[in-house]
Formats: C-alpha cells, structure tokens, sequence
C-alpha cells in the first residue's frame, strides 16, 4: 500500500463515529451522561461495564434507533438526527436480544431482512446461503428459529447483520449467555471480520472478550466513561487483569 494512503487511513481524520457530549435520559433517568468518544475506521472498540451502565443506549443512539436527549453523534461524518437511512444503510447491528422471525426459516429469515436494503430476492438467497456458511450453518438453512441452539441464534443473528455488507459492525453482548465453545465460536468470526478491516463496536461485561477483541476499550460506569485505553495499557498502568483496573476505577466489580 502507498504510504500517503497508509497514513490517510491509519490518520486521525479518520474517526468515523464522534461523540461529543452525548447525553440520554429517560423520564428523568440520566442513562448516558455527556460522553466524549471516538471511533476509527478498522478499530475493533470495546463499551465495558456491568449491567445498567449505558451501554445498550449509546449502541441504539449510533445505530439511529433513538435519538440523544443532548450532544452530538456523528457517524460517518453524518449526524445521527439528520441522516439515519444514510447510516443505517452502512452500518449492521446484532442487538443484544434475540429478535429474529420464529415464523420463518433460517434463511428466510435472512431473505427478509435484506428486502430492508433494497436487495432482490435472487442475490438475498445467494447472499444468505453465503452468509450461513461463513457462520456454520449451513446445515440448517431451512431450519425453524426455534430448532436452533442459543449458540446457533447467535451466529445467525451475526449473519443477519452482515446482510448489508457493512462498514461498521454494532454488537451489543455478542456472547453473553453462550457456553464457552459457542463464544470461541462468535470470536472467530469477528476476528475474522476485524482482519477484513470491518469497524467493530461492541459491548460486552466479559474481560476475556474484551482482552481478545479490542484495541481499545471504554470503561463505563453509570453512564460515563471513565477512561479509554487499549486493554494491554489499562493493565500496564493499573496493574491487574481488566476486572482488577475496573475494580479499581470504580470502586465495584464488573459482575455488579
Ligand atoms: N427504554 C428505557 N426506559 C427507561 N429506562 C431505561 C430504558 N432503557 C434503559 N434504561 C435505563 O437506563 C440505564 C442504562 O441502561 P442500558 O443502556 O440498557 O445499560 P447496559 O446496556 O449497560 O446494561 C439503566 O438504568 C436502565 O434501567
Ligand atoms: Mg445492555
């Protein structure tokens, strides 16, 4: 690669989410509370806190399914209050509940999400049974939802967000609840994802994942960010695995 274009994308310029004072209440509730961030383009960018820190709520603000009560978001150099469809059709988004069709198949499932992006029919088939195999399941392409393991669930909802062949990928809790084969499972994928230069933001309460995934981390605790740092620099600074540099800038434990 030419080094001018190496630095243009390696450069600062591109942050291709910019948070500034993000704020979220709900009904009084500060849920998200005037958060400063930055993503890259190609970074794999971990949210890390225990349940009821904010992290759901800055996923659905970037991903557009609700807007900030105050700040500014911008992905893709487009705010999130004027330019959703524009995002939304660049971004995928693996949400943390299952919310895939029982009434359809496998595939169908897949089939019909891509109708959201324009897709015709006969490239969504050939898409979804691309897509199944990238995530093992090819096996049961005409399987019903509910046939399917946690662990299968997950890997088609992986799938499902992939439909769009997105730049930035958005994943709230990627394993949480999976045995640990399963997750081993989902990481594969998204290291393979990441070794493609897909933008990865994700959410998670599990250090492991955190270690394994991130280049950097935000460690948030009731709706602020406390600090940013790659996962090796917090434990060289702290001292400690992630759980200890959480205990010891929060005063609590991740499993709170
Ligand atoms: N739709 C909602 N209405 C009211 N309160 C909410 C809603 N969604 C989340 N909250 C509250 O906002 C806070 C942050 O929630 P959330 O973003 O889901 O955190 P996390 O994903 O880190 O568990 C919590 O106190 C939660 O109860
Ligand atoms: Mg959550």
């Amino acid at each position: 690669m030419p080094s001018a274009l190496c630095n243009e994308i390696k450069g600062p310029s591109l942050d291709i989410v910019i948070a500034q004072k993000l704020i979220k209440d709900y009904d009084g509730l500060r849920a998200v509370d005037a958060i400063d961030f930055t993503i890259g383009k190609g970074e794999c960018f971990g949210f890390l806190g225990p349940n009821g820190a904010g992290k759901t709520t800055v996923m659905r603000i970037i991903s557009c399914f609700m807007p900030p009560t105050g700040g500014k978001v911008t992905v893709f150099g487009t705010d999130v209050t004027s330019g959703p469809s524009e995002i939304k059709s660049r971004i995928g988004v693996m949400p943390q509940d299952n919310n895939l069709d029982p009434d359809l198949s496998v595939i169908e499932n897949l089939i019909v999400y891509a109708r959201y992006f324009n897709i015709r029919k006969s490239d969504a088939l050939r898409l979804g049974r691309v897509l199944l195999e990238f995530v093992e399941l090819q096996d049961k392409t005409h399987a019903k939802i509910d046939e399917l393991s946690g662990g299968m669930k997950h890997r088609l909802l992986l799938a499902r967000s992939l439909v769009n062949n997105p730049e930035i990928l958005i994943l709230d809790e990627p394993t949480t609840g999976l045995d640990p084969h399963s997750r081993r499972a989902v990481w594969d994928k998204l290291n393979h994802l990441k070794k493609q230069n897909t933008t990865l933001l994700l959410t998670t309460h599990y250090m492991e994942e955190a270690e394994k995934l991130c280049d950097r981390v935000a460690i948030m605790d009731s709706g602020r960010i406390v600090t940013v740092n790659s996962p090796a620099d917090l434990m060289k600074q702290h001292g400690g695995n992630l759980e200890d540099v959480y205990l010891k800038l929060t005063g609590r434990s991740l499993a709170d």
